[in-house]
């Protein structure tokens, strides 16, 4: 598995799933702006993989978006990124290689790879654009973006990851990647942690990993109540992770065309999904008639439930390292 992160506080539990997962070998870990800066996504990057006990190679980025004005999202995350916990600077390094090239010597060398991105897609956009073929080494693609036919978290149409950065998400989306896309939309509601559940987190965990995950969730479990009405714990990343990690966390999923809106005004950003194939050639449900608008073929896996029970069990049992054997 190779991720690709604006680490924050959500960022970094889903950097704790894939770490310390027994079935996850973790090749390398590519840091982007967006929640944060890149300097404070990869110094947080580099907390958690210290935290983790692990010396995972770190790259760094793309420091803004394709051609976006840089928007920050510290009002969620914190400061830091990582819930005002302002924890020490780590001392694993960062390293020298760039990340656009880790990407595409990393997907080369290791065919069938998983690739999983958790914040804007500049650097994968970059990467693809470079070497468009390494999307053939690549197994899945599992995207924590966009919003499939619903509301959005940083404008009404769109997430914010694919809106930060909407030309580098519509350069994936069209570049063959196998994405599967894990919609905001699935990250609310029953997915979201309640105050029992959060204390069975920060109970459950070993070595710190629990109270690390809870505490610099905290003020994004604040904004979530306060402002977007939302009530628990929302951690996308995470629940992105878990379908990477486990499939069958995803118990609703089919094939559509999906675009992203990159001239709108009211809709930048926003992950248009040909939900009922009117408009997909060759679709899986071929169009009774020919379609007035055509677009193209299904080019994205679209999850539209996910098995938010088996998600938390198995946040819990990686803040918990029990895995057997
Ligand atoms: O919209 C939620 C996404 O944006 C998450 O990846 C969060 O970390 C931020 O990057
Ligand atoms: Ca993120």
């Amino acid at each position: 598995m190779i991720i690709d992160t604006d680490t924050a506080s959500d960022d970094a539990v889903a950097l704790i799933m894939a770490l310390v997962n027994p079935d996850i070998e973790v090749l390398g870990i590519t840091i982007v702006a967006g929640n944060v800066s890149l300097q404070q996504a990869s110094i947080n990057a580099r907390y958690t993989v210290q935290l983790c006990g692990q010396t995972i190679p770190v790259y760094e980025g793309a420091d803004r978006p394709l051609q976006r004005t840089p928007a920050r999202a510290e009002f969620f995350h914190g400061d830091d990124g990582m819930g005002n916990m302002h924890y020490p600077v780590p001392e694993h390094p960062v390293e020298t290689k760039p990340a656009v090239d880790a990407l595409i010597e990393t997907i080369r060398d290791n065919p069938g790879i998983i690739l999983v991105t958790l914040g804007p897609m500049t650097n994968i956009a970059n990467a693809v654009s470079k070497e468009p073929d390494i999307v053939n080494n690549v197994s899945r693609c599992v995207v924590m973006g966009g919003v499939a036919c619903t509301v959005g978290n940083i404008t009404p149409a769109a997430e914010f990851n694919i809106w930060c950065d909407p030309e580098a998400a519509r350069i994936c989306f069209h570049s063959g990647l196998p994405i599967e896309m894990v919609g905001w939309e699935l990250c609310r509601g029953e997915a979201n942690l309640v105050e029992a559940e959060i204390e069975q987190i920060k109970d459950a965990g070993v070595e710190g990993l629990g109270e690390f995950a809870v505490d610099i969730n905290r003020i994004g479990y604040q904004i979530n109540r306060e402002l977007l009405g939302d009530p628990g714990m929302a951690l996308p990343d995470p629940v992105a992770m878990a379908i990477a990690i486990d499939p069958d966390i995803c118990v609703k999923q089919s094939r559509h065309y999906v675009d992203i809106e990159c001239h709108g005004e009211l809709t930048r950003g926003m992950t248009v999904v040909d939900q009922l194939n009117i408009a997909a050639e060759g679709g899986e449900n071929v169009s009774m008639w020919e379609p007035l608008v055509k677009q193209g073929p299904p080019n994205v896996t679209v999850c539209w439930e996910i098995d938010a029970p088996r998600w938390k069990a198995l946040l819990e049992q990686s803040v918990g390292r029990r895995f057997p054997g």
